[in-house]
Formats: C-alpha cells, sequence, structure tokens
C-alpha cells in the first residue's frame, strides 16, 4: 500500500529555514522518518515537493492509485481553493499536516482552505 506525502512551498528550505519556527530538521530527514514509520505497517512512501500550486494539484491527482495523501500545504493551505477542490477530487482521505502551531501565528494562518476536504489535522505545537 502506498501513501502520497506531500510538501508544499518554501518546506525544501527546512533545515535552514526560520529554524526558530521550523526547527532544523531537514525535508529529507522527514520523509526518510516517515518512510521509516510506514513500513512498519508496510507502506510504502510517495514524497514530492513543489514550489508550484499547478505541480501539487498535479500530485494530488497522481495520488489516485494511493490509499491515502499525507500534505503539507505550507502557505498554499491558507490561499489554495485549487488545491481543496484537489483533494475533494480524488476522494481520498487526507490529513493535513502543519509543522508549527498555525493557530498560535499570524490570524492569516489560522483559516485552512484544505481543512474540510480532509479527515484530520495536525499542527505541532511550536
Ligand atoms: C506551515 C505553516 C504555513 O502557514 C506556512 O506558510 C508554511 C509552513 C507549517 O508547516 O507550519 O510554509 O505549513
Amino acid at each position: 500500500m502506498e501513501i502520497a506525502l506531500l510538501n508544499g512551498p518554501n518546506l525544501n528550505l527546512l533545515g535552514t529555514r526560520e529554524p526558530e519556527i521550523y526547527g532544523t530538521t531537514t525535508l529529507s530527514d522527514i520523509e526518510q522518518r516517515v518512510s521509516v514509520h510506514a513500513a512498519r505497517y508496510e507502506m510504502q512512501v510517495k514524497a514530492f515537493q513543489s514550489n508550484h500550486e499547478g505541480a501539487l494539484v498535479d500530485a494530488i491527482h497522481a495520488a489516485r492509485t494511493s490509499a491515502g495523501i499525507i500534505i503539507n500545504a505550507g502557505a498554499y493551505t491558507h490561499t489554495s481553493i485549487a488545491l481543496r477542490d484537489a483533494i475533494s477530487g480524488v476522494g481520498l482521505p487526507a490529513v493535513e499536516i502543519h509543522l508549527s502551531n498555525i493557530y498560535a501565528r499570524d490570524v492569516f494562518r489560522h483559516h485552512s482552505y484544505l481543512a474540510p476536504g480532509c479527515v484530520g489535522q495536525f499542527a505541532a505545537f511550536a
């Protein structure tokens, strides 16, 4: 069984991007950790990152053969009806992830366009 792990804009910079907010773990480290964890459940992770909204829409469509989607859409979380429609469109269970606690940050980060199309959301405590 395969899970799509999708990361959006600027998450390729993890490790050096605002470490006081996002820590120093790189995206590659995260993808590796998720893969190791998924393997315990006999699942494979197909990881993809893009800074481009349309490429993420395409990746969601391509995930149609997967069991589900884990997505940190970065700033597109707060702006993208296209990503929300893509998630709803493929009909897969999707979980929205944030490394930071978006509700403890800027007001514009408090709203997620993706959340109503997802089965759950995880926002960290930082
Ligand atoms: C983020 C939170 C977003 O508001 C921000 O634009 C990001 C990262 C997070 O993981 O905490 O790029 O999704």
